[in-house]
C-alpha cells in the first residue's frame, strides 16, 4: 500500500478530497480509450492534480517496482515523460528505445521480447509499436499491466488523457464545447483516442477539418454516432474558415507520412493546410490551439508566442498524467 512520505499509516494521496475514491485502475491494462469510464478519467485527473500540487512522499511511491519501456517506433515526449514519471516515483526503469540495437533487429518476436522482460521481474510494460493491435496482443501475452503508448495508427490513450487534462485546465471544463480537429485525421492515432475520450463527456461538438483523403476513419464516426456525439466533416478551406468562429479549441495534427501505404497519396495532400496568424484571425480571440507534437510545417512558429498556443503546456501535462497512471496502475491508494 502506498502512503504519504513521513506518514505512519495508510493515508491516501487523495486524502484532502472530501470524497474517497476506489482505485479502479489498479492492475489494469490501458489499451484503448473505449475501456475508460468517466470515473476512471476523473480519478486520473485528481491524482495528477494532487501530484502536481506537490504532495510529499510521492517520490517514493513506486520504490521497489520496475517499469519496462519498449519503444519500437520513434518517440521524444512519450518515452521521456514515462521515463521521468517512473523514475520520479522511485521505480526502476529498463528500456528498449532503439530496436535497431536490440535483438528485435535480429528477428526476435514481440512475444519473445515481452517474455524475456517479464522474466526480469518487471511490474508494468509501456509499449509503443507500429502494429495495430500490438498493445492488446502484449497484454494477452503477459499477466502484468500493459500501457499502450501508441499502437500504429490505431490509438494513443495516454496522449488523449493529457489532451483532455489540458482542455480541463485551460477551458475549465471538458463538457459543452466545440472542437475542430484539423490535419491528418485518417492515420493519426491521437485522433481516435481523443474522440473516444470526449465521447464520455456531454455536449462536445467536433468538426473534422481535413481534405477527403485525410478524413476521419469510419470506425471513429461509427463510435461517435453510437454515443450520440454531434460531429461534422469539413473538407473545403473556405468552409474551414467559416467554422473557425464556432471553435473553442483547435487540435492540429501533422501528416503521418510514415503511415501512407502509397507515397503518391501523401504527395497529393502534403502542405494542404497550415495554422498561422491568418487562419487564427478567423477564430475567437481566446481559441486554444493544441497539437500532440512533433510538428512539421502545419503549425507556424509565429503562433508560439500567442496565448492561444496551448501545445507546449499540453506536452508538459504528459508528466503528471503519466505519473498518476503509473501510480494508480501499480496499486496506489486512491
Ligand atoms: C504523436 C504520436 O506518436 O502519435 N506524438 C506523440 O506521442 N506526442 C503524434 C505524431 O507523431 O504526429
Amino acid at each position: 500500500m502506498l502512503s504519504r512520505g513521513g506518514d505512519s499509516g495508510n493515508k491516501n494521496i487523495l486524502g484532502s478530497f472530501p470524497q474517497q475514491f476506489e482505485n479502479t485502475l489498479a492492475g489494469r491494462d490501458i489499451i484503448s480509450c473505449r475501456d475508460f469510464n468517466r470515473e476512471d478519467v476523473e480519478l486520473v485527473f485528481r491524482v495528477a492534480e494532487e501530484i502536481e500540487s506537490g504532495v510529499a512522499g510521492v517520490e517514493d511511491a513506486l520504490r521497489g517496482k520496475k517499469v519496462a519501456l519498449i519503444f519500437a517506433e520513434p518517440s521524444t515526449r512519450t518515452f521521456q515523460s514515462f521515463y521521468v514519471a517512473a523514475k520520479s516515483l522511485g521505480a526502476d526503469v529498463i528500456s528498449i528505445h532503439d530496436p535497431s540495437i536490440s535483438s528485435m533487429a535480429k528477428g526476435e518476436t514481440l512475444y519473445d521480447t515481452v517474455k524475456m522482460i517479464e522474466g526480469y521481474g518487471v511490474d508494468c510494460i509501456v509499449l509503443r509499436h507500429p502494429a495495430r493491435g500490438s498493445a492488446k496482443f502484449v497484454a494477452e501475452s503477459t499477466s502484468i499491466p500493459v500501457i499502450n503508448a501508441g499502437s500504429g495508427s490505431q490509438e494513443h490513450p495516454t496522449q488523449a488523457l493529457l489532451d483532455t487534462f489540458t482542455i480541463k485546465k485551460k477551458l475549465g471544463r471538458v463538457d459543452n464545447f466545440s472542437m475542430g480537429m484539423l490535419g491528418d485525421l485518417r492515420f493519426s492515432r491521437t485522433i481516435p483516442s481523443l474522440c473516444y475520450l470526449l465521447s464520455k463527456h456531454d455536449g462536445v461538438r467536433i468538426f473534422f477539418m481535413a481534405p477527403e483523403l485525410l478524413q476521419v476513419r469510419r470506425e471513429v464516426e461509427l463510435h461517435l454516432s453510437q454515443r450520440g456525439v454531434v460531429f461534422r466533416k469539413v473538407v473545403k478551406s473556405e468552409e474551414i474558415r467559416e467554422i473557425m468562429p464556432e471553435l473553442d479549441v483547435l487540435y492540429v495534427t501533422r501528416i503521418q507520412k510514415e503511415r501512407f501505404p502509397d507515397l503518391t497519396e501523401y504527395e497529393k495532400v502534403k502542405g494542404s493546410y497550415i495554422v498561422d496568424m491568418k487562419l487564427l484571425s478567423y477564430g475567437k480571440k481566446e481559441l486554444g490551439v493544441m497539437h500532440p507534437l512533433p510538428r512539421v510545417d502545419e503549425l507556424s512558429p509565429e503562433v508560439d508566442s500567442l496565448p492561444n498556443a496551448w501545445y507546449f503546456e499540453q506536452a508538459r501535462n504528459g508528466l503528471p498524467i503519466r505519473k498518476a497512471l503509473l501510480y494508480l496502475i501499480l496499486g496506489g491508494v486512491a
